[in-house]
């Protein structure tokens, strides 16, 4: 495997496989998506304190925290949205190949982002003999925009209407709700609590954990 126009080469590690042995767990990637204030990171932090609880590794990236570090350069035009989006994608494909149970919440507004991010797992099953592809599951945090609004915990929404945000999701920049999602949530007729249960029944009916 050659990287486009460089001098650079794969190099072949250990398989996935025996990583997954050693580490006594499956890695893969919880994709949460939905809007601002839809419960994405509440219900993500509660999930992946009970995946620690189970004794497993799970490790979660949120949307305000690695724009602290990582994605620091990058604002909210359709473009840096990308560009965030591409980096948390290849960082949670690590994170999973380590056979880490990776978590993400970030809006992830763009549907071609999103099947981006799902095609760098599914391709990592062809980054060396015997690996499969790193599951993707889509978690779609489905809350309608009066529901955000109402919540409002940091008041953006209020800026956003009063036009003090430019391109805030669900105001003045586009939400595009996942159509096929592995998982649908709804923090509003549902509690966190309710939320996770379903999220881990889902993930030991497809046996991903124990
Ligand atoms: S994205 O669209 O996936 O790149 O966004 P993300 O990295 O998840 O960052 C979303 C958090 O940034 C804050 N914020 C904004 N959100 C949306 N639109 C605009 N213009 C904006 N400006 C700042 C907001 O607190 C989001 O946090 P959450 O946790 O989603 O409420």
């Amino acid at each position: 495997k050659q990287a486009a126009n460089t001098n650079i080469t794969w190099h072949p590690s250990l398989s996935r496989h025996e990583r997954n042995e050693y580490r006594k767990q499956r890695g893969f990637t919880l994709w949460f998506t939905g809007l601002s204030a839809s419960g994405k990171s509440t219900v993500a932090t509660a999930l992946e304190q009970h995946l620690l609880h189970l004794g497993l590794a799970a490790y979660r990236l949120d949307g305000d925290n690695v724009r602290f570090g990582l994605n620091k350069d990058l604002g909210f035009s359709d473009k840096d949205r990308t560009e965030n989006i591409r980096r948390i994608g290849e960082v949670a494909k690590l994170f999973a190949d380590s056979s880490t149970i990776a978590l993400t919440s970030f809006i992830s507004p763009f549907k071609a982002d999103r099947q981006l991010a799902r095609e760098l797992h599914e391709a990592a099953g062809s980054q060396q003999p015997g690996d499969d592809p790193l599951p993707f599951i889509e978690v779609y945090v489905d809350v309608p925009v009066a529901v955000a609004e109402q919540r409002d915990p940091k008041g953006l929404y209020k800026k956003a209407r009063a036009g003090e945000i430019k391109e805030f999701t669900g105001i003045s920049s586009p939400y595009e709700a996942p159509e096929n999602p592995e998982i649908t949530i709804r923090t509003h007729e549902r509690s966190v609590e309710e939320c996770v249960a379903d999220i881990v029944a889902w993930l030991e009916e497809k046996k991903l954990i124990p």
